[in-house]
């Protein structure tokens, strides 16, 4: 096929309340206003792997943090090559595809248990079947992103969400700064309101 045909991967990346969500669901809507077909799709997936990831996040399953990472890789390439709504098959069809969370995603949150060149070496089937046209990392102050997902709550165990967060956040620009070369990544400020994020990533996505 032609290449020239194919969609775009757009990936939005950040911490817990950066906001994702939100602007996939607005970039979505631009693109569908300028006439570009798209679809929009989020790891973890609600396939059966993604399905376990979850009840081990909710405290449903039990799992050791190898295994979650390992899972985690597992969802993903299903996520790239399922049959039926493989990531792939839509690029190919020249859809544009926008997913909130990749592979950098499990650098950064994986990182703090796992070695992070296992991490890569177990994620290098995934980047090299599709890298992303741009990772956009919304950028939010973890602070804010703690406010936004947890109003009218304190705890110790927010407490401890909150450092993990912190801790996230550096995961994720030590990797961006160790793969620079060879991905292309746009930090946008998500202290912001939607509409002006939005209006950022906007340009960004434009320039790929
Ligand atoms: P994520 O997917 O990154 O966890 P969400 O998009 O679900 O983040 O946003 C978390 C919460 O913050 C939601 O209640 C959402 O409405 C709100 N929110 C998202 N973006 C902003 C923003 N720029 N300013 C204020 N609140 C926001
Ligand atoms: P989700 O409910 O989708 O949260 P959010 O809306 O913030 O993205 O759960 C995703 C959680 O999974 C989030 O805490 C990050 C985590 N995660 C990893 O730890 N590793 C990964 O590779 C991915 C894709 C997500």
């Amino acid at each position: 096929m032609d290449k020239t045909n194919q969609g775009r991967l757009i990936v939005l990346e950040g911490i817990d309340g950066s906001g994702k969500t939100t602007q996939v669901g607005l970039l979505a809507d631009k693109f569908r206003e300028m006439g570009t077909a798209c679809y929009t799709t989020m790891e973890p997936t609600d396939s059966p792997i993604g399905s376990l990831i979850h009840q081990i996040m909710t405290g449903r399953m039990h799992a050791d943090p190898k295994v979650i990472a390992a899972l985690f890789v597992a969802d993903r390439l299903d996520h790239l090559l399922n049959e039926v709504n493989g990531v792939v098959h839509k690029i190919k069809e020249g859809v544009t595809v926008i997913m909130d969370r990749y592979y950098f995603s499990s650098y950064a949150y994986q990182s703090v248990d796992v070695p992070i060149e296992w991490l890569i070496q177990a994620n290098a089937q995934s980047s090299s079947i599709l890298r992303p046209a741009v990772n956009i990392f919304i950028d939010t102050d973890p602070e804010i992103a703690m406010e936004r997902i947890t109003k009218n709550r304190f705890d110790q165990e927010l407490f401890e969400e909150k450092t993990r967060l912190i801790r996230v956040r550096e995961k994720y620009l030590e990797s961006f700064e160790r793969f620079k070369d060879t991905e292309r990544v746009v930090r946008i400020d998500g202290n912001r309101s939607q509409e002006e994020v939005a209006q950022d990533i906007w340009k960004a996505v434009q320039q790929i």
